[in-house]
């Protein structure tokens, strides 16, 4: 897909000082919308089972909430900023989730996992970053299992939780670039529709409502 998509935000730096910034806000702003997302995408994907893989987990917050949400369930964090990966293990320690969680990093245009590994793929505020998007959903299939869902996409779980986000961050951060606000057009659903098909995957839905923009996939049982 072209460069001026509608889902590319503000050019970001993954640097050391944001994802500082990015652990800071998932534990206040953003806080509660976690519990909710996790268990949206498990509602949307109908996925309860197997292996979870957290894309863009940048602190950990969503891994965490998987993790906690279906106990036993192993998650696997992953992003391509050291920074981040090395405040994820420290949050995932401090809530005693280590034996649950791994991190792995990495880009997710080419994941060092193997074919069908994860059962379901969650993914928050990470994709509207990616430079290929076409090419990182087909490496997504292609680690996505028979049978799993992914629930990959940006928003905050709800329209109450949107908006306490918004309140807060503007005490925070009064320069956020919320692309929440942004509305998706038809054009733009018409174009992740074309790439979908293209893809060839099993089917997909994509959700754009109070809980935000969110990608399903899925791949069909052998
Ligand atoms: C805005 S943060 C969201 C963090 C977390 N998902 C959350 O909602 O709290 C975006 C994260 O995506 C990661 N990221 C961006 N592009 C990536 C890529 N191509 N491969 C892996 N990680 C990426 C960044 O390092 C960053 O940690």
């Amino acid at each position: 897909m072209s460069d001026n998509n509608w889902t590319k935000t503000r050019n970001p730096a993954f640097n050391r000082e944001n994802a500082l910034h990015m652990d800071r806000i998932a534990k206040t702003a953003f806080r509660p919308i976690y519990p909710v997302i996790a268990r949206n995408a498990m509602d949307a994907t109908g996925v309860r089972h197997g292996r979870c893989l957290d894309l863009g987990a940048g602190p950990g917050m969503l891994a965490m909430a998987v993790a906690q949400a279906v106990p036993g369930m192993p998650v696997t964090a992953f992003d391509f900023s050291d920074d981040s990966l090395e405040i994820a293990r420290e949050n995932i320690r401090q809530a005693g989730l280590e034996k649950q969680i791994t991190t792995t990093a990495g880009d997710v245009h080419g994941m060092p996992f193997e074919n069908a590994e994860f059962d379901l793929i969650v993914s928050r505020g990470s994709m509207f970053f990616w430079d290929d998007l076409k090419g990182a959903f087909a490496e997504i299939l292609r680690v996505l299992a028979p049978g799993g869902g992914t629930y990959i996409g940006g928003g905050f779980g709800s329209l109450k939780l949107r908006q306490h986000v918004i309140e807060e961050m503007a005490k925070i951060d009064p320069s956020w670039d919320c692309y929440a606000k942004k509305k998706t057009d038809d054009n733009g659903l018409t174009r992740f529709e074309k790439m979908f098909s293209e893809l060839s995957c099993d089917s997909h839905r994509i959700i754009n409502d109070d809980t935000g923009f969110w990608i399903v996939l899925s791949k069909r049982e052998n």
